[in-house]
């Protein structure tokens, strides 16, 4: 071939490159295309080989005819490898308008439902057991086993929410968590440790430091030789348990219709630390709950034999337990569900 041959055989392989490149749809289909006007069997290829039996001042120029050639053939197919979405190449051009994630926040235990279980951990670390009760009770549970027979009158010391089911008055919201200790102490025999936590309800109106909707907490114990020393000895113990060892607790006389003698308990203030200030009406102590021994009347009603056996039994608000702790100032920021709230804790 001479060199006008091989330059007009590059120049109608170049053209026929084009036009087939330009029709191929699949990247496996332009790898063969690269194949057939670059490859070994290529025509290009074979005016390689001729390239020596030519005059050696012809030589150069062939060869630069066949690299532009090759470099032609070579920006055709990568053009095309684009085209076709080698992926890479095509983000490239692409403009990113993702928006950045929202996000979801991690959620966590309600205030309330971490001092019930900071409680818990404090009792059963004592040897206590928990137990629960259901929050729609009857009367026989709320009051009659508690030593209250219908119409005594200290049943007006809880405002009672009545459901209207069974006989008039027979099925209550539970007004305490009270009524769990009857169900414990009818469900096995002594000795019993256990604390009760849950929801209770009663016909209140909303202030800062009563709701309609509560949570408390109580405690029973019944065994042989129980003091009222055993009472008070407990209720320090887990004070400063809860509350941290510079705070203590007291006992001062109250009535309960289940206990007999019965206290009410208070821990030192929060805020002034004992020393007296506007929370604790300055006198350095803050009322949580109540408790006593428990009345043989009570033992009665669940047929624990009371010549052999005494106990003492306690109850507080969980609400007010965190109000103290936390310096919450109206228990309703409890069930609002204020997220700035309730992220706090
Ligand atoms: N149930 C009482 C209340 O809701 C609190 C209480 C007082 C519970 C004395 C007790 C107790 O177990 O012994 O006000």
């Amino acid at each position: 071939m001479t060199l006008s041959e091989l330059t007009a055989l590059l120049d109608a392989e170049l053209a026929r490159a084009r036009d087939q490149i330009a029709k191929v749809e699949t990247v496996a289909d332009l790898d063969e295309a690269e194949r057939a006007f670059l490859g070994k069997r290529s025509a290009v290829a074979t005016v390689n080989q001729t390239i020596k039996e030519l005059a050696p001042e012809e030589r150069p120029m062939v060869g630069q005819a066949v690299s532009s050639y090759k470099a032609a053939v070579t920006e055709l197919i990568e053009a095309r490898r684009a085209v076709l979405g080698d992926g890479a190449a095509e983000a490239v051009d692409r403009l990113d308008l993702t928006l950045p994630g929202r996000g979801l926040g991690r959620g966590h235990l309600h205030l309330i439902t971490q001092v019930q279980q900071e409680l818990e951990e404090v009792f059963l670390g004592l040897g206590y057991k928990v137990a629960e009760g259901p929050e729609v009770e009857t009367d026989f549970y709320n009051f009659e086993a508690l030593n209250m027979p219908q119409a005594h009158p200290a049943r007006s010391m809880w405002d009672t929410l009545y459901v209207k089911l069974g006989r008039p008055e027979e099925v209550v919201l539970r007004t305490h968590t009270s009524p769990v200790q009857i169900r414990v102490m009818e469900s096995r025999q002594p000795p019993v440790y256990t604390v009760m936590p849950g929801r209770c309800y009663r016909r209140d109106t909303l202030d800062a430091r009563h709701s309609p909707v509560f949570h408390q907490i109580e405690g029973l114990v019944v065994d042989e030789g129980i003091t009222f020393g055993d009472l008070a000895g407990t209720i320090d113990a887990f004070t400063r348990a809860y509350f941290g060892p510079g705070h203590t607790s007291r006992l001062r006389p109250s009535y309960f219709p289940f206990t007999e003698p019965s206290a009410e308990f208070e821990v030192t203030c929060f805020v002034c630390d004992g020393a007296g200030c506007s929370v604790c009406s300055k006198t350095g102590w803050l009322e949580l709950g109540g408790c006593g021994m428990v009345d043989p009347n009570v033992f009665r009603a669940v047929g624990y034999d009371s010549e052999t056996y005494t106990g003492f039994a306690f109850g507080f608000g969980l609400e007010r337990m965190a109000m103290v702790r936390y310096g919450v100032e109206h228990i309703k920021s409890f069930f609002e569900n204020d997220i700035r709230f309730l992220k706090q804790f």
